[in-house]
This record gives C-alpha cells, structure tokens and sequence, in this order.
C-alpha cells in the first residue's frame, strides 16, 4: 500500500503530494512541527502534542488554519486506516506559500501530516547505555517553539554521530539544557532533575509524562538546571523523546556513567511508561 499524506485538508499518496518552491517553510523555516507517536495504530498524548503545536503555531504569530479539534479529528480518521501500527505522525505547519518577502504574507497556512513506522522498541534491561559528546550551545533563545529550523541541532546530531556517539548533549555556559533532539534528566540519590523549559529547552511530552509518573517510582522530581560536571557525577543518566521514549546514557565525551546495565530507577521509570503508554493506548 502506498503511504498517504494528509495535506491542506486532502488525503493523496505521499509521493504525489506538492509544496510550492516559494513555501515559506522551504525559504525561511517559518514553520514549526509536532512529532506524535503510536502504538498500536493509536496515538499516545495526542491532546498534549496538539496543545503544544498551538503555542508553537503562537510563538511564531501564526494561526491554525483549523481548530485543535478539528484536527484531532483529522487525524483521528487518518491514523484509523490503519497503515500504521508500530510508528508516529509527522505533522508540519507552515505560513504557506508567497512571494519571497521577509514580511508575513496574506496566504493560506500550509498543514500536512503523514504516520511512519518505527522500529520497535527493544527491552530496556537489555539495551545498551548511549554515549553522548558536548556540544555549545549556540541556538536562539525560543527554544521552547517547536521550529522546523533546525540546523543547529542537525549540525549537532552529525557531529555526535561522526565521533562515534549517539546524541549530542547542548551546553550554555557549562548548564546541560537539553540534547539535539530529546530532554535529559539526571537522578541524584532519590532526586529526578531535568532544567526547567524555556527559552534553552523544548516542553517534551516525554519529558512531561515522566515528571508526573517520577514519585510512583519513589523519585521526586525538580525542574533545576545542573552543571555538566553534576551530570558526569550522577547516579543515573538518562534522555527522553517520543520516538525513544527513554535511552540510558552510560557515556559522557571521555567520561563513564555507572556500569554496564540500564540502572534500577531509570529502569523503574521505563516500566512506569510503559504501563501508562498500555492503558491510554488499549
Ligand atoms: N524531537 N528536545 C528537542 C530539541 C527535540 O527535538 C525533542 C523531540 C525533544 C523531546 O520532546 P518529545 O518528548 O515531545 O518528543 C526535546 C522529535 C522527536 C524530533 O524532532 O524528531
């Protein structure tokens, strides 16, 4: 079957779907976008990514060219074809397509979506910890858009990959932020700590979900930033997204984080999700 696309209100297959060249996602990344996760065919915190699509759409001044619940309808009956079990929903949003022109133009938003699958997940007791290396940390301060301007955090990802590792870690001024594309958290003790969002960090819905699940796994958990030298010298390392739920870090640049398997509270954490990604997706 041929994957479809969800775009400006038409369902056609991906491959015949078309963006003008003077998109404004295309020539000035005047977009945002919002990765949505599935499981079983059903999406998992949908009202949450949907919400925080509208403050993106919002922080960049643009209007969604329809209501929230329109959408989730939309992509309700989209994702109930049910090409796509095991994967996630792309959704973009742009201010569409004008002629070339720093100033907003009077046009239709572009809006589009299509699901993916993704390799499922393995079981966390056996995965192996990742390594991340430190990247400065040199992106604007509206961190907290989901933009589709991504370079930084593209030229990052690259330059993790091409030292051998996995993620790359930001730092500004010696604070551990966020990763190019996920949170981090570290666990001190009983203390779950992860830096407040903002301007230096993206409201990850993994993020969120697992500050709330933290205290029925015996953790308490604390918005604060912390130093990287903090983060070499936790107990537990761990970074979050949608598409990864959670991966244990077990290296840090040169450094070592614990031993050879995932540790108990960040597993703990694992089992809690799963448990809550179980019941809202049954
Ligand atoms: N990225 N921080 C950044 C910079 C991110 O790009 C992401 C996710 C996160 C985690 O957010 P969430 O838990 O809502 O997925 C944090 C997505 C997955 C991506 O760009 O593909």
């Amino acid at each position: 079957m041929s994957e479809l696309i969800w775009i400006n209100g038409e369902v056609m297959p991906l491959a015949e779907a078309r963006i003008g060249v003077e998109d404004r996602g295309f020539q000035f990344a005047d977009g945002v976008y919002e990765v949505i996760r599935l499981y079983k065919g059903k999406p998992f915190t949908l009202d949450q990514h949907l919400e925080r699509l509208r403050k993106s759409a919002d922080g960049i001044e643009l209007k969604l060219p329809v209501a929230v619940e329109q959408l989730r309808g939309e992509i309700t009956r989209f994702i109930s074809r049910g090409a796509v079990g095991e994967g996630m929903i792309y959704l973009q949003l742009t201010r569409g397509a004008a002629g070339r022109n720093h100033a907003f133009p009077d046009c239709r938003p572009t809006l589009l979506f299509y699901a993916r699958v993704l390799e499922p997940l393995g079981d966390p007791e056996k995965s192996e910890g990742i390594r991340l290396i430190t990247v400065a940390d040199e992106r604007w301060k509206r961190c907290w858009v989901k933009s589709i301007a991504l370079l930084p955090n593209v030229l990052a990802k690259n330059k993790a990959l091409a030292a051998g590792a996995d993620e790359a870690v930001f730092l500004d001024h010696g604070v551990v932020t966020e990763c190019s594309a996920s949170n981090i958290f570290i666990i001190r003790g009983r203390r779950l700590l992860t830096h407040p969002v903002g301007a230096k960090v993206l409201p990850g819905i993994t993020r969120a979900v697992l500050l709330e699940l933290a205290p029925s796994v015996g953790l308490s958990p604390a918005e604060e930033a912390f130093s990287e030298d903090e983060a070499i010298h936790a107990d537990e390392v761990f970074i979050t997204s949608t598409t990864r739920e959670i991966s244990w870090v077990s290296r840090w640049d040169q450094a070592t984080i614990g031993g050879a398997k995932c540790p108990p509270q960040t597993l703990a954490l694992h089992r809690a999700l799963r448990e809550r990604v179980a019941a809202e997706t049954a």
